[in-house]
């Protein structure tokens, strides 16, 4: 294997990767450097990538087992392995406003499918067609933010465990199909997970975080509001702006991410998504009734 040129992208984490072609057919050593690189920088951004859908889920498959797009599954119980995003649908033409405003709730920081019993470790998105303006992708890091946290709240966070409700999170942005509503009932996930790699610990909140259990709901909201403005400061964000071809990788068991908008009347937007399960796995959470 040549060896791949590293270049960060923020003190906290991200890095774009230069002389790897990602396919579904990849040396052991490069799929083994990649994975390093993963859990050390939490974000990797590989340019220029001739992939397509078949390309892109082949790679996927060699990082795990690829998640069933929640929205298809939930609606109509059809498993997809493929998120559009963007204002594109799959034959070309635009997307209608209803879906711009269901993907609105992505403007809210989150990590993906952290309201799934087994949320997903990574998410892999190809850009596609990107605005020229608008339409960048902001992340930040749980775990550089609880490696600043002081000590005593660490010791507090430490033993809490965390509802995670979609239908919480995404109700007040756009209506939620019942059956998908159905699909997902809330989740408990432990407050503090560590990386089995290194062992570097985080915290795991995001819009998607309805409650802390054991807490009332003001102390659980403050305590949770108080750890995402914490991890999402501004000198703390890496804010990303796509190019075509582009695919970047992320690990979603401690990065937050959001969509920052764009003009969609003016511009056409278009990425394809995949995820890879994770190995954690919550408990589901039966709200007393
Ligand atoms: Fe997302």
């Amino acid at each position: 294997m040549i060896k791949p040129e590293i270049q960060p992208l923020h003190p906290d984490f991200g890095a774009r990767i230069l002389g790897v072609t990602l396919s579904g057919n990849m040396a052991g050593d490069t799929l083994d450097f990649i994975r390093q690189s993963f859990e050390q920088h939490s974000l990797l951004c590989f340019p220029e990538q001739d992939l397509d859908d078949e390309k892109q889920l082949a790679f996927t498959r060699l990082l795990g087992t690829p998640e069933a797009e929640h929205v298809r599954f939930g609606q109509t119980g059809e498993i997809s392995y493929f998120g559009t995003v963007g204002n594109i649908r799959d034959d070309g033409t635009s997307a209608d406003p209803a879906n711009a405003r269901y993907q609105s709730g992505n403007q809210l920081w989150h990590s993906d499918s952290s309201f799934r019993e087994v949320p997903s470790s990574f998410s892999i998105l190809h850009a596609y067609e990107v605005p020229q303006e608008g339409g960048d992708t902001e992340f930040a890091s749980m775990r550089a933010g609880y490696a600043r946290l002081p000590e005593a709240l660490r010791q507090r966070i430490e033993p809490l465990h965390v509802i995670h409700d979609y239908v919480f999170s995404r109700s007040p942005v756009a209506p939620v199909n019942p059956n998908h509503a159905a699909s997902l009932p809330p989740v408990m996930h432990p407050m503090v997970r560590t990386n089995p790699t290194h062992g570097l610990k985080n915290y795991y909140v995001g819009s998607h975080a309805r409650s802390i259990v054991g807490l009332s709901g003001i102390e659980s909201r403050q305590l949770l509001d108080e750890l995402l403005e914490h991890t999402t400061e501004p000198d703390h964000v890496l804010r990303h702006a796509w190019c075509p071809g582009e695919t970047v990788i992320w690990d979603n068991r401690c990065l937050l991410h959001k969509g920052s908008g764009y003009d969609a009347d003016r511009w056409r937007r278009r990425l394809r998504q995949t995820r890879v399960v994770g190995d954690e796995k919550g408990v589901i959470h039966q709200t007393p009734a």
